[in-house]
């Protein structure tokens, strides 16, 4: 393993370590405030609010380990075509996602609050689109894009940014509820598919050492050159 193979195993590590508990965390804590809601069984008091802020940290942990394998991605795959020009630039993106995200867990106000979120996720858009970013597919009609650990992680931190904007509504409003345990319920799914295509990219990556016999095979044929 070289220094780059370590800074690529940052990301699936983080997702392991650190996220998928915190999603066991946040959805049993879930569980005990519907329960609680319908009276159902004695959930302790505090379920609801601790379900809110494990939720958020579960979100902004989301969308941080997408923006550490972006950034991974594009400054390891080809350095030498990331010239002073674009590299200002995406380092600007990358800036101004880190504020908005910071913004969103400050402001108050209802426009705010989806403003920042928005800018946040159109952040995390922009650089995921760069071209160094592998993405299988990005035409919806191809079944190859609904495979795609890019595109599921864009979804899933879409669906995790609209909950945390919408944090006082979903606490106030019976409607607001329900629309985020759909949501939710979809981005579970989501997270369970992360956990599948997850481990399967890390499969297909080779070794940075190895990638220069690796990428001489045909994809299509499923051959190798024999050494
Ligand atoms: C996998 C992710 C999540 C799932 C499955 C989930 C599911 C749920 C469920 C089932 C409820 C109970 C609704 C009811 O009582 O009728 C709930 C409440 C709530 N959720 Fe989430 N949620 C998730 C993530 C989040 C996130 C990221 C936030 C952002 C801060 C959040 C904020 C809230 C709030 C504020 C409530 C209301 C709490 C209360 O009634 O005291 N949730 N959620
Ligand atoms: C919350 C769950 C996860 C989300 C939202 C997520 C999202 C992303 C995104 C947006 C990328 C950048 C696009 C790309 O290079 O394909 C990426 C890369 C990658 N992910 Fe995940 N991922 C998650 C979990 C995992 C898990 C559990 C693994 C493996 C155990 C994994 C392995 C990888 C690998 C190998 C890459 C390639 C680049 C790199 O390692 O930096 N991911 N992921």
């Amino acid at each position: 393993m070289t220094t780059i193979d370590w800074l690529w195993l940052l990301h699936p590590a983080m997702a392991v370590v650190l996220i998928y508990p915190l999603l066991g965390v946040v959805l049993r804590l879930a569980w005990q405030t519907r329960q609680r809601r319908l009276n159902q069984v004695k959930a302790p008091v505090t379920s609801g609010a601790e379900h809110a802020d494990l939720g958020r940290w579960l979100a902004m942990g989301v969308v941080l380990i997408q923006l550490v394998a972006i950034t991974v991605v594009i400054l390891t795959k080809q350095p030498l075509a990331l010239d002073g020009p674009r590299a200002g630039l995406l380092g600007l993106v990358l800036a101004g996602t880190l504020i908005a995200l910071a913004a969103l867990w400050q402001v108050r106000q209802a426009v705010y609050r989806a403003s920042f979120a928005l800018l946040a996720w159109f952040g995390l858009m922009g650089l995921g689109l760069q071209p160094e970013v592998w993405r299988l597919s990005d035409n919806p009609l191809d079944p190859a894009f609904w495979q795609s650990h890019f595109w599921g992680g864009i979804g899933l931190s879409g669906l995790m940014l609209f909950s945390v904007a919408a944090r006082p509504e979903i606490l106030r409003r019976a409607s607001w509820r329900r629309l985020h345990i759909t949501a939710n319920a979809l981005a579970t799914l989501i997270f369970l598919a992360q956990g599948i295509t997850g481990p399967r990219d890390l499969l297909e990556i080779p070794l940075s050492w190895q990638k220069p016999a690796i990428y001489a095979c045909d994809f299509e044929q499923q051959v190798c050159p024999t050494p």
